[in-house]
């Protein structure tokens, strides 16, 4: 299993360029389910995420062509429509494939996807969108059996929360179906904008993406088209929080600021000093960063995918800190690997308080999910010393080759097999 050994004290130069999002780059392959024609797409960064989401659409047969950031997916030959427990419990993304299928098939059989570090991270809100549209499950021995007599018919639908997963399972799910689809409370992320975008230029006559309430009306199929998705606003978020924490100058280039709004602003309010452009933003040195006390929230509140990147930002903070985590029920799990790195950070019920005016020092740590992992990055760039952070599975699934990207600016990261 990879370690990183990442070596401290790190000096950080010139710029970097914001690769494609993960969570847009996920479901708009999986619309490529609902089309009998090819859908190409375009920006598609190269991750261990990505990969097993070929994985998964192969295994339906859908044949997938591939050159460099792009990739062509073609749908016309559907071979299998079980999704089977060793791939979705890789992967919770996974489960978008529950509304497509049943849209295209009728019937579909698909593992229950497993919880993960973060959180049991259930899917009642996809299934009580989907039955809206008239989708009948049953369940047996951890698989979910969905079906639908003839075909799905468009509904009102008010989410009780306004899960990403679900928006956008339910959103595709409507797309064939008959009349209008009404979704309330929707998810209001850019990767929900970004999946209809590419949704309408295959055909899809979608409203109001992006606001709290999406129209789909139904059509009766969908046509060859091209997408270019957009870039990943965690990744740059990762990136300007780390060159404030190293006080460095430093430009994150292709991002579009508009979808990081809470988060500049929650980092100007603790003494960041940023020039934002019209698809960069440019880290300057500050004099002080201040403490501050946040709550993640959906979009645009500030985003849970930052939480454990800036509470290693908020350890070096003149002053102390505190976080309320109010999207997942577990997702403190870099506090303990943060800690034995020298943060000084206490957690109670769904809140993190956090000592300010420490510094790192360098140890073994473990990695336990995605953003977790790259929190540990940031301390360790810091640090006195060197930190090896075991697990970085975890780390590649949503960072292409951070010790490559990071590498040519500076940091010295070594990957250890
Ligand atoms: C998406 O996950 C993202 N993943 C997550 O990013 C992100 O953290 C999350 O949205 C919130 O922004 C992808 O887009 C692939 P949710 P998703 O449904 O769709 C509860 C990363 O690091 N819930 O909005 O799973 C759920 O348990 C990943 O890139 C239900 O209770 O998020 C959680 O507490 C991590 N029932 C909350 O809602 C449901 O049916 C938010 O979940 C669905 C969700």
């Amino acid at each position: 299993m990879d370690k990183l050994k990442i070596y401290g004290n790190a000096d950080l130069f010139g710029s970097i360029d914001v690769p494609g999002a993960k969570n847009s780059a996920l479901p708009v392959m999986v619309a490529s389910l609902l089309s009998q024609e090819e859908l190409i797409l375009k920006n598609i960064p190269n991750l261990q995420d990505i990969l097993s989401m070929k994985k998964l659409l192969e295994s339906f047969g859908i044949k997938i062509r591939e050159e460099k950031n792009i990739i062509a997916l073609n749908a016309k030959q559907i071979i299998n429509k079980t999704a089977d427990y060793d791939l979705v419990r890789k992967m919770r993304a996974s489960i978008l494939v529950l509304g497509p299928l049943i849209s295209r098939f009728k019937k579909i059989k698909i593992s229950l996807p497993g919880g993960c570090a973060i959180g049991t991270r259930p899917i009642d809100i996809h299934l009580f969108g989907l039955e809206k549209l008239g989708v009948k499950f049953t369940f047996e021995k951890g698989y979910i059996y969905g079906q639908i007599k003839n075909n799905l018919v468009g509904s009102f639908i008010d989410l009780p929360f306004s899960s990403v997963g679900a928006t956008e399972n339910i959103m595709m799910a409507a797309v064939l179906s008959d009349g209008m689809t009404t979704i309330n409370n929707a998810a209001k992320e850019p990767e929900i904008t970004d999946l209809a975008d590419c949704l309408n230029k295959m055909g899809a006559k979608i409203y109001n993406a992006g606001t709290n309430t999406i129209q789909i009306q139904g059509v009766k199929n969908l046509s060859r088209a091209e997408h270019t998705i957009i870039n990943d606003r965690i990744v740059a978020g990762t990136f300007i929080i780390a060159a404030i924490m190293l006080n460095k100058d430093f430009l994150i280039k292709k991002i579009n600021p508009k979808h990081l709004t809470n988060v500049i602003d929650v980092l100007v309010k603790m003494g960041a000093n940023l020039e934002i452009g019209k698809d960069f933003i440019k880290v300057l040195k500050s004099d002080l960063i201040n403490g501050i006390e946040i709550e993640t929230k959906p979009y645009p509140g500030f985003p849970t995918d930052l939480q454990a990147q800036i509470m290693s930002l908020m350890t070096l903070a003149n002053g102390n800190s505190k976080i309320k985590e109010n999207i997942f029920e577990n997702r403190f799990m870099h506090v303990p690997e943060l800690n034995r790195l020298g943060a000084k950070i206490k957690v109670k019920n769904d809140e993190a308080f956090i000592q300010g005016n420490n510094t790192f020092k360098g140890a073994q740590v473990m990695a336990s999910d995605l953003r977790a992992s790259v929190s540990l990055v940031l301390a360790g760039l810091c640090a006195e010393g060197e930190t090896i952070i075991n697990r970085v599975y975890h780390l590649d699934r949503g960072y292409e080759k951070i010790e490559e990207i990071l590498g040519k600016c500076g940091p010295k990261i070594v990957r250890l097999k």
